[in-house]
């Protein structure tokens, strides 16, 4: 059977990682959470106290980063130089700062060239802001994910309970559209719907049906 790559994009909080994780489970290929990538090195930066407006500073720490993925108990770990830093990267400090440090060019240049050998040999669903425009725009599928703020809101919200994150409703709003601007609006690759990108809107759709939708695209685009 032929193999794809299936990039996924969209906003923060669209469901993007769950449709991702849900698609490549059931075609048997990787997933590859791009965000993560750029999450690790946020968090590498947080550590060490590098200041990402410092190209010295900032090449000199790339080269001392490395990032891998392991799948333990069906749930995907990042790990950042050895050590699993899967709980560490979802923090409000790095999600505070993440759209900041993935302004960085170098930054990018870096993960874009990991993220690419890691498609290679194709069978890969990776989500994020530029997978379509920039890391593959050769994919056979491309996805673009939206959902109304409100209900992405809700979702984040309700994540973040349930690991025990104390914050507001109003402060996870502001940092999801505050994060949106940044991605959007920022030189280097900004967030775009990728040409030829089938833009599926999540809203009012559950998690089954999202599944559904792409995956009769993934069958459609493998031929
Ligand atoms: O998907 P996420 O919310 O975990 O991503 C965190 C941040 O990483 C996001 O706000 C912007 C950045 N990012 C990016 O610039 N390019 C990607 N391909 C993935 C994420």
């Amino acid at each position: 059977m032929k193999k794809i790559i299936i990039a996924v994009d969209g906003f923060s909080s669209c469901g993007k990682s769950t449709l991702a994780k849900d698609l490549a489970s059931k075609l048997g290929y990787a997933y590859i959470d791009s965000g993560a990538m750029y999450r690790a090195v946020t968090l590498y930066f947080l550590e060490n106290g590098i200041d990402p407006d410092d190209p010295e500073a900032v090449d000199d720490a790339l080269s001392r980063i490395e990032i891998r993925f392991l799948r333990m108990n069906g749930e995907n770990h990042t790990f950042l130089n050895g050590r699993d830093v899967e709980s560490d990267i979802r923090q409000m400090r790095v999600s505070a700062q993440v759209s900041k440090v993935s302004t960085v060019s170098a930054v990018r240049r870096a993960m874009v060239r990991q993220q690419q050998a890691m498609g290679a040999e194709k069978g890969i669903v990776m989500d994020g802001r530029d997978i379509g425009t920039v890391v593959f725009p050769q994919a056979e599928l491309k996805l673009f994910m939206t959902a109304d703020p409100d209900e992405r809101t809700r979702r984040r919200y309700a994540e973040l309970q349930a690991r025990g994150v104390n914050i507001s409703p109003e402060e996870v709003k502001a940092n999801l559209l505050h994060r949106d601007q940044i991605d959007s609006t920022r030189a280097d690759s900004p967030l775009r719907q990728a040409d030829g990108a089938i833009v599926i809107d999540s809203t009012h759709l559950t998690r089954e049906e999202q599944l559904a939708r792409a995956l009769a695209l993934a069958i459609a685009a493998r031929g």
